[in-house]
């Protein structure tokens, strides 16, 4: 039908004849001409129609936006003034001789490049006209890059590419199971996969050697900007290398792909960090690099302080006393203090007291803060002294149970570092190394696994039992702009680990069997040394096309509510079908059956 597409028609292209396929992004009359954007996948044309060939020009001018064209004509320069330099096919239009309307098209809910914001839910119910958008278009094919560059290093690396099960078992990954009703099977429900992680070892006990897969994850949890409920992941597994090695290989392999892909160096070696450091400096197992605040730790000073709620903390072992130094930023009004003081509390902090440092050089009085009255003279400047502040600068303190300022303080120290511009430099990779292999939870009174419990320790087994919070996991994730990009760990392959790390998290010998039986019994086999990782291939593509949210690189993204406008799914299905799979319904008439009715 064609003999090219509209966006690569240039100059190179002068006096030939093309025929052309797209859709009316634009139409213009002027003055007994028309004009026409004419758009497809590579970008938009000008073709133009003079009324001398009056067939032709009434077709065009009966056209509308979105109808789809074919179009045939010479290409010939522009008319000198109206060159659009900002086009790929700016220099030249096509002078239409021929033209047939391929199919009409009703006025789109909203047009293809709108400069007025459409809001998602009506973006995402006609995402097949979203997609058609310029920022879109570029979305996807970033994607297709990436998937494909990452698909001939894997290759070149060799890599077999396996496909695993999408109707499985629950594979633990910390949230909830997407489940699927077995009708041959009475009672019995499949899951989605949280991830291929089982499959994958199994893979390697098989003797593969190393794996990868691109593939799609379920997890029913709550949604945020980079969290979708299914998304894609770059799924990798190897035997025989360490945890230096497979580093050292996906570094390469992440490398590569911003160079080729997006034309940026990440830089020499990615840094490594432990997590306690990262907990210590930033309150957060994933700092955004790029902003250079640091917390300052100040229990010690304020033990003996007659101010509760520094001192409450600072006396509590599981509570935490820091600093936030904000450079220059005694310029911080009182109302911004208390948008920010509302921001932390999102986060569960009861406060936020601050000091604004107005005269370095005149103790207490250089001081301006409603705090100062609660502690001598000598504890500040010991505050002061740790932070190195100047005058001119603003100090935040956080207290409360540590996880508590962590997160809270820790979002602040990302907010105001890019609402003040403090951010340096575009991408700072870091991997994150020495997690704890579980965290306590308070509320069910047991432990977690921080990875997945088939993380190995890095202890031995009797450490572990003897001091299962001490522990650490020979586990590693990837963080980029303090965005966690991949995670993955050196797997245990013995069964008396892994038998202990299931009962450690409370996984009784019964229900470890039910569950895992098949692992535990795979480990008696000649389980090689193994372990792999696995990249959010959204969130890669996110931070590399710049955008705000996940759900812009994926097609057809649910919504926060974790449905799909377009296809209005979940549905209800019909009664029939829920006797065949043996399922009553509990719960009331849900609101899409009432719409239905
Ligand atoms: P993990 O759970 O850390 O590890 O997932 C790996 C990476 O997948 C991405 N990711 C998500 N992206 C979008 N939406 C989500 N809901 C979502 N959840 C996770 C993140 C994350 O770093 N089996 C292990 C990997 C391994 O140990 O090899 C796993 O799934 O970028
Ligand atoms: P109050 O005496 O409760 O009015 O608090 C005095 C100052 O301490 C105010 O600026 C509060 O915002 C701040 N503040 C209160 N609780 C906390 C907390 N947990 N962490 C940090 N600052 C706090």
């Amino acid at each position: 039908m064609r003999t090219h597409k509209c966006g690569e028609v240039t100059k190179k292209y002068l006096g030939e004849t093309v025929a052309l396929c797209g859709w009316v992004h634009r139409r213009r009359d002027h003055g007994g001409v028309i004009f026409i954007d004419l758009r497809d996948r590579e970008g938009l044309v000008q073709v133009v129609f003079n009324p001398d060939s009056a067939e032709t020009f009434a077709i065009a001018e009966s056209v509308r936006s979105e109808y789809v064209l074919r179009v045939e004509g010479v290409v010939r320069d522009r008319l000198e003034g109206t060159v659009n330099p900002n086009m790929k096919t700016g220099e030249i239009e096509i002078l239409v001789s021929h033209i047939e309307v391929l199919n009409e098209s009703e006025t789109p809910p909203f047009p293809v490049e709108s400069e007025i914001e459409v809001n998602e839910e009506m973006r995402l119910r006609y995402r097949y006209i979203d997609l058609r958008r310029t920022e879109m278009q570029k979305n996807m094919r970033v994607r297709r890059d990436v998937t494909r560059n990452l698909r001939n290093f894997l290759d070149d690396e060799d890599f077999f590419e396996i496909e695993t099960p999408i109707l499985t078992k629950a594979t633990p990954e910390g949230a909830r199971d997407y489940i699927v009703p077995s009708r041959t099977h009475d009672n019995a429900f499949f899951a989605l996969p949280q991830s291929p992680q089982l499959y994958k070892q199994l893979l390697m006990i098989a003797g593969m050697d190393k794996y990868y897969q691109i593939v799609r994850c379920f997890r029913d949890e709550d949604l945020r900007a980079d969290r979708q409920p299914e998304f894609t992941q770059i799924d990798i597994e190897t035997s025989f290398m360490n945890e230096d090695k497979i580093m050292d290989t996906m570094e390469e392999m992440i490398k590569k792909l911003f160079a080729d892909v997006i034309d940026v160096d990440l830089g020499d070696k990615f840094p490594v960090m432990t997590y306690a450091e990262a907990m210590r400096l930033y309150g957060s197992d994933k700092p955004d690099l790029r902003i250079p605040l640091q917390f300052v730790d100040i229990a010690d000073d304020m033990k003996d302080v007659d101010f509760k709620v520094f001192s409450g903390p600072a006396n509590d072992p599981n509570g935490r006393v820091v600093a936030l130094k904000i450079p220059g930023g005694s310029d911080l009004t009182r109302k911004e203090i208390d948008g920010l003081t509302k921001f932390v509390s999102i986060y569960g902090a009861r406060g936020l007291a601050y000091i604004k440092v107005n005269d370095r050089g005149a103790g207490l009085e250089g001081l301006q803060s409603p705090i100062v009255k609660f502690a001598p003279a000598e504890v500040w400047e010991s505050v002061l002294t740790k932070t190195d502040a100047q005058t001119g600068d603003l100090i935040f303190f956080g207290a409360d149970k540590a996880n508590i300022v962590n997160e809270a303080i820790g979002a602040l120290r990302v907010k105001i570092g890019h609402d003040r511009g403090l951010a340096e430099g575009d991408w700072t990779p870091l991997w994150l190394i020495d997690f704890p292999m579980f965290d306590w939870d308070d509320k069910n009174q047991r432990w977690n696994a921080i990875h997945h419990p088939f993380t190995a320790p890095s202890c031995s087994i009797e450490e572990l039992q003897a001091n299962p919070g001490k522990a650490l996991s020979r586990a590693y994730d990837l963080i980029l702009n303090g965005c966690e990009v991949g995670g993955g760990s050196i797997r245990i392959n013995k069964t008396d680990m892994q038998s202990k790390v299931f009962e450690i998290l409370g996984i009784g010998e019964e229900e470890a069997r039910d569950k895992f039986g098949f692992l535990l019994d795979a480990l008696k086999y000649g389980c090689p040394p193994h372990g792999g990782v696995a990249f959010g291939l959204d969130r890669l593509v996110m931070l590399m096309t710049g955008s705000a949210s996940i759900r812009d690189v994926i097609a057809f993204p649910k919504t926060q509510t974790a449905a799909c406008p377009l296809m209005d799914s979940p549905a209800v299905v019909s009664d029939v079908q829920l006797h065949e799979l043996g399922i009553k319904l509990h719960k009331p008439a849900a609101k899409k059956e009432q719409k239905q009715a």
